[in-house]
């Protein structure tokens, strides 16, 4: 079993998003020499890559909450107009420049380079195959250690049925292209299908979006300011926090709306009151009653409109912050007509006729293109074979342990949605939404940037603060055994079936090891604390805490914190 890491021991890192960025640039902080990061594209910035982002792409994060403490990230240029919300280029710019400042000649690139496979070598070291993009040669590197950071959404999800190939197979003649390739393949789009020029446009002139998601909103909207006309057809659509103008840092970048989301442990005593009182959980449902129902006003969706379809806000996970309401948002084009909505239904497939799809409504669609915003699925299941998985204990298992802890206490739990049937099979373990619990104690494996959260910069920053310790060997709070840390992570995941009864964890591992969109401060104070560092870093005193604003300035000096905090606890043991 490995030891305490030694700093020139190689380290691999699988992802050049945010979180194989941050991941290589604190494990470099820390004075460890041979660091590669590998990914399959040409550039850094993984969901935030050039070639995936386009103009008009916006994300939905208020603007500074996505950004590493290292790097300023300068306000948007059109800041006032977009509610401050920054675009995919912005964000791509960023990731470059963060990654040409803190890491480009200090450590390895591997760019377009595919891993295939990772196992466990004789030796008990990693073996990464790998495959070069262009040349399709294909090698073996061994690494000490690995992180694990190829993200939730880099492979596509296609049902069989809307498939290239089953189109193929119906002879269906247009494009049909997923929407992570919207970016790349966008040309060919705006040349397949003609712009409406007048109302007696030929009705096949038209982009077919299959999906209600975040990612499906940004397509149509831009193909709609470009001219194209296009039907959306979902079941539900993602729920979201509109202002007729942008809302108080105080609010919006506070810990008020994390504590109204609530944990699994309630630390405060605001949070007991909101959680397991009658009178504290009316007010928390209140407001976020109040906050759906103005965010749909501000955006003046109709009382009948299917954009209502959504998850209640406090029962989901998947929300997007769109900012202040302008002419040309997604929502204002649908009002408008500009987009067409079929709903609630859903795509079943192409017809015979080679150049239809059939609505579950009965709708027939004859578009030029299809746009399969149909999601994605695990970046893990291809590139661990069945046995390593379970060795490791990585995938999602039926699980092991009855969970005691049912939260019966929160009265804010009362009434919720059904659970999905589905949730008796499956669980996952990785406990604290970073080590498979199985291997908790070879310390030689650590995922980074599956931890689901709001504020991803703030997150996967300490995530990586977290793994460069438990490599390092460092003292930390962590379970004594596998199965402790197998009982933990299990019961963490039960909490997430019973806070978020619909949203299926285990079935996008990579996504979302754990659930804490809203709640990311409780669980960023977790991890400081695991590493016997302080939390509830925004400060303030009893009666204002709750609003005081979180500042990534808080989290900028993690190393030396780190390191003072190991010297006074390993002098506590050798006095
Ligand atoms: C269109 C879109 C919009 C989004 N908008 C937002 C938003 O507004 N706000 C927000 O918080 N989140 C948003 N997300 C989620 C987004 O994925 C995360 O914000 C974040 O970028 C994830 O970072 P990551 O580093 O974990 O993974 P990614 O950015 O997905 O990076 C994964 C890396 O792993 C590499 N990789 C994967 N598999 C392999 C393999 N087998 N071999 C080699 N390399 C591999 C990829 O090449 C890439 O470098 C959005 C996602 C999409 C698709
Ligand atoms: C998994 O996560 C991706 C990323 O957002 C999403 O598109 C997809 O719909 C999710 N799948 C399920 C089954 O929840
Ligand atoms: C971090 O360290 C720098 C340099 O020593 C210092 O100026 C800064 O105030 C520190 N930040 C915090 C939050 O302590």
């Amino acid at each position: 079993m490995p030891g305490p890491a030694v700093l020139s021991e190689a380290i691999g890192i699988v992802g050049a998003g945010v979180a194989g960025l941050i991941s290589a640039h604190v494990l470099l902080k820390d004075g460890f020499t041979d660091i590669t990061l590998i990914s399959r594209d040409k550039s850094v910035g993984g969901t935030w890559a050039r070639h995936r982002v386009y103009p008009g792409l916006y994300i939905n994060n208020v603007h500074g909450e996505y950004r590493l403490s290292g790097l300023e990230m300068p306000l948007p240029e059109n800041a006032a107009r977009v509610g401050g919300r920054l675009s995919g280029t912005d964000m791509c710019e960023y990731m470059e420049k963060y990654s040409a400042t803190f890491l480009e000649g200090k450590v390895k690139f591997m760019l377009q380079t595919e891993v295939l496979d990772i196992s466990r070598n004789a030796e008990g070291k990693w073996s990464v195959r790998v495959e070069n993009a262009q040349s399709r040669a294909r090698e073996v590197l061994a690494f000490s250690r690995i992180i694990l950071a190829t993200g939730g959404c880099s492979n596509p999800k296609i049902p069989a049925e809307l498939s290239p190939r089953a189109a193929e197979d119906t002879g269906y003649k247009g494009l049909v292209i997923h929407s992570s390739q919207f970016a790349s393949r966008l040309d060919d789009i705006l040349a397949a299908v003609k712009p409406r020029e007048s109302e007696d446009t030929d009705d096949e002139e038209r982009v077919l979006v299959i999906g209600g998601g975040k990612s499906s909103q940004d397509i149509c909207t831009k193909l709609a300011i470009e001219g194209r006309k296009v039907t959306m057809v979902f079941d539900t659509t993602d729920v979201f926090l509109g202002t007729a103008s942008p809302l108080p840092d105080f609010l919006r970048k506070s810990r008020f709306l994390a504590v109204l989301s609530g944990y699994c442990s309630l630390n405060t005593r605001l949070e007991r009151f909101l959680h397991t009182t009658s009178i504290g959980s009316a007010i928390n449902h209140f407001i976020w009653r109040k906050l759906g129902e103005s965010s749909f006003d501000a955006f003046q969706v109709p009382q009948n409109s299917p954009l209502r379809r959504t998850h209640p806000m406090f029962w989901g996970i998947r929300l997007s912050d769109d900012g202040n309401y302008r002419p040309d948002c997604f929502h204002a084009l649908v009002n408008t007509g500009a987009i067409d909505i079929i709903s609630p239904a859903r795509v079943e497939g192409y017809s015979k006729d080679g150049k239809s799809l059939v609505v579950s409504d009965g709708t027939i669609v004859s578009p030029k293109a299809v746009l399969l915003a149909t999601g994605y699925q695990s970046s893990w299941s291809d590139i661990f074979a069945t046995k390593m998985a379970e060795e490791l204990g990585i995938n999602r298992h039926a699980p092991h342990t009855t969970i005691e802890a049912t939260w019966d206490n929160y009265k804010s739990l009362k009434n919720p949605p059904a659970l999905k049937p589905e949730h008796k099979l499956w669980t996952t373990s990785i406990y604290r939404g970073i080590v498979p619990a199985k291997n908790i104690e070879r310390r030689d494996f650590a995922i980074a940037g599956a931890l689901f959260s709001a504020n991803l910069g703030y997150t996967n920053e300490v995530v990586a603060h977290w793994i460069a310790s438990y490599f390092r060997g460092d003292k930390m709070h962590l379970p004594t055994s596998a199965e402790e840390a197998i009982a933990k992570a299990e019961e963490k995941a039960h909490w997430m079936k019973v806070r978020f009864p619909d949203m299926v964890s285990w079935v996008n591992e990579s996504y979302s090891t754990s659930f804490d969109f809203w709640s990311w401060p409780q669980a960023a104070d977790e991890l400081l604390n695991d590493m016997y560092l302080p939390g509830m870093r925004s400060g303030g005193n009893w009666l204002n805490w709750v609003f005081k604003v979180i500042d990534l300035k808080e989290i900028e000096n993690l190393t030396d914190e780190r390191e003072i905090k190991q010297k006074e606890l390993s002098s506590l043991q050798h006095p």
